[in-house]
């Protein structure tokens, strides 16, 4: 499935831009619900994020907590949205570290600056760019981060090759996102409107980790695998849907 097919990235970014420019009140009903994202992090680490910041959290997991970040690491992570993970990481890199988020949706960036400027987060940077082509120096960041975004995009081979070229050589990459056991026919991935809902863009787990071993990365581990109903809404005839959080490094 391919852009040339269904224009995927047109139908992602403005389901996003909607999302953002509604007053972060995320949601269409049966995808994605705010409350439950909220739920998805431990209520301690959000004790110091702005509303505005926890209301406009689009994820399906928690890949923080698995990420390990120290200080003076720099990050980058895969489809920032409103920023949360952003905010996240910063506190734990701290003045020394840095982190960079990336999305291709300018609402997206609009509210993760403000919450920024905001925030007087001087350590984190939104850029806007595709996560095909990351607009981020070669071997140049300890982590890659991502929350429910590469089950999005129409080419997640690139996804993972561009991932592991920005990682420092012993770097990092550590994802929560949305997978399946089994396929979606051809006809529903054909849904556009529920493949930018994360649901009929996401693709087997084995397929997935096959992908980011061919990029080149190792020690690859599906750290959890949970039931993804409580985040996405499943239909008959769809495989079993789950949110992953799965970890890798690129070889030192
Ligand atoms: C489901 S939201 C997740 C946002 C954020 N990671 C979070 O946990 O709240 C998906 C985000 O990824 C961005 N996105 C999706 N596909 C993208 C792509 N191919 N390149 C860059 N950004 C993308 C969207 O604009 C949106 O902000």
């Amino acid at each position: 499935m391919s852009d040339s097919v269904i224009p995927i990235h047109e139908v992602v970014q403005e389901r996003y831009g909607a999302i953002a420019t509604s007053g972060g009140s995320c949601c269409a009903p049966g995808s994605c619900d705010c409350a439950t994202n909220a739920q998805l992090y431990d209520p301690a680490m959000l004790t110091e994020l702005p509303p505005e910041v926890v209301g406009l959290s689009l994820g399906c997991g928690d890949p923080i907590t698995i990420a390990g970040l120290q200080p003076g690491e720099w990050v980058v992570d895969l489809g920032s949205g409103g920023g949360i993970d952003c905010f996240l990481a910063a506190q734990r890199v701290g003045d020394a570290g840095y982190v960079i988020g990336i999305d291709m949706t300018p609402a997206m960036l609009a509210k993760a600056n403000a919450s920024k400027v905001r925030m007087g987060a001087n350590n984190v940077e939104f850029r806007r760019g595709q996560i095909e082509a990351m607009p981020v120096v070669s071997d140049s960041v300890d982590v890659v981060m991502s929350n429910c975004v590469i089950n999005l995009s129409p080419d997640k081979s690139a996804v993972f090759a561009e991932a592991f070229r920005v990682l420092k050589p012993g770097g990092r990459i550590s994802v929560s996102d949305i997978v399946t056991e089994g396929e979606f026919s051809a006809e529903l991935r054909a849904d556009a409107a529920r493949w930018a809902e994360c649901v009929t863009g996401a693709i087997d787990v084995s397929e997935y980790t096959a992908k980011m071993a061919a990029a080149g990365f190792t020690d690859i581990t599906v750290v959890d695998k949970t039931d993804a109903e409580a985040v996405v809404e499943r239909q008959p005839g769809m495989p079993r849907l789950y949110s992953a959080r799965i970890t890798a490094r690129k070889p030192a």
